[in-house]
């Protein structure tokens, strides 16, 4: 049998046992449900020794109120090690009681009232989506675990209920007790009419002029897999799974010249926050933590072979808990695979009448999160030349409202008749923990600078790259900016290339990013103060982990990165963790609806003289060039 290394995913059984010893003690309260049952990562000075402790983190939610019951036990030593109540906070929301908010809301007497006066008298025919209540202040959100429904008419179990939004109805349900709050109806709209069926039947004749295309290699994939270790071409790295933040990217080295460097000690998606831009009681409210109210890793899906991923691709299970603490497996979780990428570099000498030409080729691992309407698909690419790349591609159905016909609004664009999705955005905080030939970095704003005119400068013509280091957190609160280039590079100070320099990875933006656009002070403004900036830096504390904090569902605000950094903590060769926020502003089209073709966002992560020269002089040319003529 394999060693299970510390970061090994958790298997069912550990699950399990966990959950054994947290039922087993005292003060396990009869009934509570299990939000999580995580791996407790060790912490890099515990990573460093040969014996490792294998803890499990389980969170309790104990009751119909706040609070949770956060504990760590030994799975090694077999007990509790730590058991914690945090007051006043609530966990992501449960998938059980959001069930039950669906099925309570259908059978209530207002409820059906309000759907009756609109026409509607099939409730089958009712699709109602539980919605994170975020905080503003409302009587019904004070010592209560909530969701706020609204609701959608589906002509049939299949139909795409998106179509028709009951407008004006909203529903406040205490998701712990199990009961409706209130029902508020703002008055009805006229239901749009058209359907937005996106399935094959629906939009015959399809085309018939697309010829096959077969990805085979013949001889396997390159890379190999231990457990969660994969390896491929110079790299290594090792695969994780969280409930929050899906994909984790652990312990990423490159093998130079015989050496095993590191870069990444842990990356993933920290949190991402989907704030609506447009007024009203209707509107006003939404806004999504699709990491910490519902969970990167528990909305994820399983991925089809020859459809989702093409190739010879191998798979990855992920083991999660349910919520009586049993384990459940969602197969296919993660995709792993090879693709060729165009060229890598290609010169032809005109003089010697050479010509080279080397093919690029990236490993893809990834896995897809239905958070409700939305799909987001996370793709971290490992390229032969040292780049690391996330792309995120966000697909799926906008979250509509309906709408007079032809009635236009300037926070919510017509995209169907009768069918109006508010702006809104898309953001994604990347927690990235560097450790660029060792933990000990710091990290340098770098930016083109144009030179004044005068006698330095008699072309007119110069420009420098400015280098700002960051002293302590609160000079690392940075946003991008295209017209110079700006971008971030981590610096290891003690370890020198070839060159005499201090060895880096930079960090680019590939493609303009917003920050957020809500006020900073509205509810959504505070409680996503991660997301009111591109770039933060913190010094690396292992309980860091979650950029809007542990518990976002419902909170006032201010917790994560604006709370961690406010005691601007110095950032100079040590170990730092850089925080990323990127992502979409999206003032949805026509041609968004009634399924959205995947929009791209991301950020690069290229090394910056962190290798004396071109890293992949050695990758052989083609064998299936075809000879010149
Ligand atoms: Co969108």
């Amino acid at each position: 049998m394999t060693h299970l290394h510390p970061l090994s995913m958790l298997s069912g059984d550990e699950i399990s046992r966990a959950s054994a010893i947290v039922r087993a003690d005292a003060r396990f309260a009869e009934g509570a449900a299990f939000v999580h049952v995580v791996l407790h990562e060790p912490d890099k000075t515990a990573l460093a020794h040969a014996a490792v402790d294998r803890q499990v983190r389980v969170e309790l939610v104990t009751g119909p109120g706040v609070g949770v019951d956060d504990v760590i036990v030994s799975l090694t030593g077999g007990g509790v090690v730590r058991w914690q109540t945090i007051p006043n906070v609530r966990p992501t929301l449960l998938f059980g009681e959001a069930a039950h908010a669906v099925f309570t809301t259908r059978e209530h007497p207002e409820y059906i009232a309000a759907l009756a006066k609109r026409g509607i008298t099939d409730i089958n025919t009712v699709q109602i989506d539980p919605w994170p209540a975020g905080s503003f202040g409302y009587d019904a959100e004070i010592d209560r675990r909530i969701a706020r429904c609204i609701s959608f008419i589906r002509t049939d179990p299949q139909d795409n209920g998106y179509a028709r939004p009951i407008e004006g109805l909203i529903v406040h349900f205490d998701l712990g007790r199990n009961e409706v709050i209130e029902v508020i109806d703002h008055g009805v709209t006229t239901m749009p009419t058209q359907h937005a069926r996106y399935f094959a039947p629906d939009h015959v004749p399809l085309r018939t002029d697309l010829k096959p295309i077969e990805i085979t290699q013949p001889e396997g994939p390159s890379f190999t897999v231990d457990g969660n270790l994969v390896q491929w071409q110079k790299w290594s790295l090792r695969v994780g799974f969280d409930p929050y933040e899906g994909l984790v990217i652990h312990q990423v080295t490159y093998t130079d010249a015989g050496r095993d460097r590191s870069i990444l000690h842990r990356a993933s998606i920290s949190e991402m926050v989907v704030p609506y831009g447009a007024p009203g009681e209707l509107q006003g409210w939404k806004n999504a933590f699709d990491a910490g109210e519902w969970g990167l890793g528990r909305m994820t899906q399983s991925l089809t072979l020859g459809c989702d991923c093409l190739g010879e691709i191998h798979y990855f299970d992920a083991t999660l808990a349910r919520e009586d603490g049993e384990p459940y497996v969602i197969e296919n979780a993660i995709c792993m695979h090879e693709e060729d990428y165009g060229i890598l570099w290609k010169h032809v000498d005109l003089w010697g009448g050479t010509s080279e030409v080397r093919r690029s080729r990236r490993l893809v691992v990834s896995n897809i999160a239905t958070v409700g309407n939305y799909e987001y698909g996370f793709f971290w690419y490992f390229y032969l030349d040292g780049n690391i790349q996330l792309e995120v591609k966000l697909t799926g159905i906008v979250s509509p409202q309906a709408i007079e016909p032809g009635v236009s609004n300037e926070f919510a664009n017509e995209i169907a008749p009768g069918v109006a999705a508010p702006n809104h955005q898309h953001l994604f905080c990347a927690r990235l923990d560097f450790d660029v030939d060792g933990p000990a970095n710091e990290v340098y704003e770098v930016e083109a600078e144009r030179m004044p005119a005068g006698p330095e400068n008699p072309w007119l013509n110069t420009f420098r790259a400015k280098h700002t280091r960051f002293e302590s957190e609160l000079d690392a609160i940075r946003d991008t900016n295209s017209a110079t280039s700006r971008a971030w590079r981590i610096v290891n100070p003690s370890s020198r290339n070839g060159l005499g320099q201090p060895v880096a990875y930079k960090l680019i933006p590939t493609m303009s990013t917003p920050t957020l656009l809500a006020h900073p002070e509205s509810s959504v403004g505070r409680r996503a103060g991660f997301a009111q900036h591109n770039l933060w830096v913190t010094p690396y504390a292992p309980d860091e982990r979650r950029a809007a904090g542990n518990h976002p569902n419902q909170s006032t605000g201010g917790d994560g990165l604006p709370a961690w950094t406010a005691t601007d903590r110095p950032l100079v060769d040590t170990d730092v963790v850089v925080w990323y926020t990127f992502g979409v502003t999206h003032f949805v089209r026509p041609e968004d609806w009634p399924v959205m073709p995947v929009e791209y966002a991301g950020f690069l992560l290229s090394p910056f003289g962190f290798f004396d020269r071109n890293p992949a002089l050695d990758v052989p040319p083609s064998t299936h060039c075809a000879p010149s003529e």
